[in-house]
């Protein structure tokens, strides 16, 4: 769905396309607030985070991401029944077991580390209508989740790493950044 669409002005929007903020965007520290008002602008920013989400070949995205600091991601899987909009997300419940897993962030684009999180959760969410739903996630889908939720509370993949994998992880993005400012 690359439709066009009406977004609200103060979303950063390049053709039908949100624009991704990336680390050093104060947006993605900031903790997010609570979505309060289901209406049709509500909608169509899900949409479109979906359409983004997609077109950047993630798995999922959280608002503070596109600019817009407030509880809610989107995920998809690319599993059937696993295309997923989370407002107001509560992780309520997280299993005992952990593993480790590659992680990367559209945020972050390029770097990718083995991060350990709990293998199974359980979230307590609104759908876009504002209606409650109770969701049990393993496998990836338990991983995007947590991954998204750190984002509304201005958490990165990178703060779960120890503190020397951390500083060599965002040398090396910044090196890459560089050399591709050069370029231009
Ligand atoms: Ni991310």
């Amino acid at each position: 769905m690359t439709a066009k669409l009406t977004v609200p002005p103060f979303y950063r929007y390049d053709e039908h396309m949100l624009d991704i903020y990336t680390l050093g965007d104060e947006v993605l520290r900031t903790k997010a607030e609570k979505i309060t008002q289901f209406d049709n602008a509500l909608s169509i920013l899900v949409d479109a985070m979906f359409d983004s989400m997609l077109e950047a070949d993630g798995v999922g995205l959280a608002a503070p991401q596109v600019g817009v600091s407030k509880r809610l991601f989107v995920v998809d899987t690319r599993k059937e029944g696993e295309r997923i909009a989370f407002v107001n997300p509560e992780i309520i419940q997280m299993s005992h077991e952990s593993i480790a897993h590659e992680e990367g962030c559209l945020s972050i684009p390029g770097m990718y580390y083995d991060i350990t999180r709990p293998a199974k959760v359980t979230v307590q969410a609104q759908d876009v209508n504002g209606k409650s739903f109770v969701l049990e996630a393993s496998g990836l889908l338990a991983r995007v989740i947590q991954h998204e939720y750190d984002h509304l509370e201005g958490v990165l993949f990178i703060d779960r790493m120890d503190e020397e994998s951390r500083k060599a992880l965002i040398a090396s993005y910044e090196r890459r950044n560089n050399k591709k400012k050069k370029k231009k």
